[in-house]
């Protein structure tokens, strides 16, 4: 698959270097050729660099990680992204004393509504960057979510498959709306990992659970709450 990275920050430089450890073809991209060749020499494997008008036109999948910033406002053209599956990692700024505002719209939605003819996935925005230096060994033994959200389900069906071959546990997690609630459960999570000191490698991992083999509590009665 062709990978462009919009900006080869934390996140870009990782996710990159992890596809194209996997034999993906991969393009970093920045506001700088210069900065974005370092990048690629830094990562090898066949990795390319240049601008992010470039690696937005090579890549058939787009890393964004340009968190609030209109991609009309880092590439000369949107026109470039009509078509192509844009990944967002994004999450918001912590507030002051983590003191998070509801989600009423998530970064992701916004990011659709800005660039609607790109098939815009919410994804890898609840993994810590200290994460994916485990991936993809010993990373896949330890089920770690990815919480996968889209309106397109072939271009989630390709972010699941690039998160699982990374090492992660990737959920579908329906339509891009619910970017909300991803969106919001990096919010607890970096509350977690930061104000309670959990630490970077503290992770959400959903498991399925065998069913209980009794019921002695009663079982689930139905509710008389409305
Ligand atoms: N770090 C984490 O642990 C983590 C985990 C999950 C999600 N995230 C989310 O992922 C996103 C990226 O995080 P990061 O850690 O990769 O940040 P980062 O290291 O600061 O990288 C962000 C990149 O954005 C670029 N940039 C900043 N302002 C720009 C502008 N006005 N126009 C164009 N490019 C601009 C910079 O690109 P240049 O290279 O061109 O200077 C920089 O390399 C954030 O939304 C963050 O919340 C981060």
């Amino acid at each position: 698959m062709k990978i462009g990275i919009i900006s080869s920050g934390n996140m870009g430089r990782s996710l990159g270097i992890l596809w194209a450890e996997q034999g993906h073809q991969v393009f970093f991209g920045a506001r700088t050729s210069e900065k974005a060749k370092a990048v690629a020499e830094f990562a090898g494997h066949g990795t390319q660099g240049g601008t992010n008008d470039e690696a937005a036109t090579f890549g058939d999948v787009l890393l964004y990680t340009v968190r609030g910033v209109h991609p009309a406002g880092v590439l000369s053209s949107i026109d470039v992204l009509t078509g192509k599956i844009l990944i967002d990692p994004n999450n918001f700024e912590i507030p002051e004393d983590f003191d998070y505002p509801p989600i009423l719209k998530s970064l992701a939605e916004t990011l659709a509504e800005e660039v609607p003819n790109a098939r815009v996935v919410k994804a890898f925005n609840t993994i810590p960057l200290e994460v994916f230096e485990l991936a993809p060994e010993p990373l896949k033994d330890y089920n770690v979510s990815v919480f996968v959200a889209a309106d397109d389900p072939m271009a989630k069906q390709t972010v699941m498959q690039l998160a699982q071959e990374l090492g992660f546990s990737p959920i579908d997690s329906g339509t891009l709306r619910n970017a909300r609630l991803i969106e919001g459960l990096a919010d607890l999570e970096r509350f977690l990992l930061i104000h309670q000191k959990m630490g970077a490698y503290a992770v959400p991992s959903f498991n399925i659970l065998p069913p209980a083999q009794t019921q002695r509590l009663g079982g689930r009665q139905p509710s008389a709450l409305n």
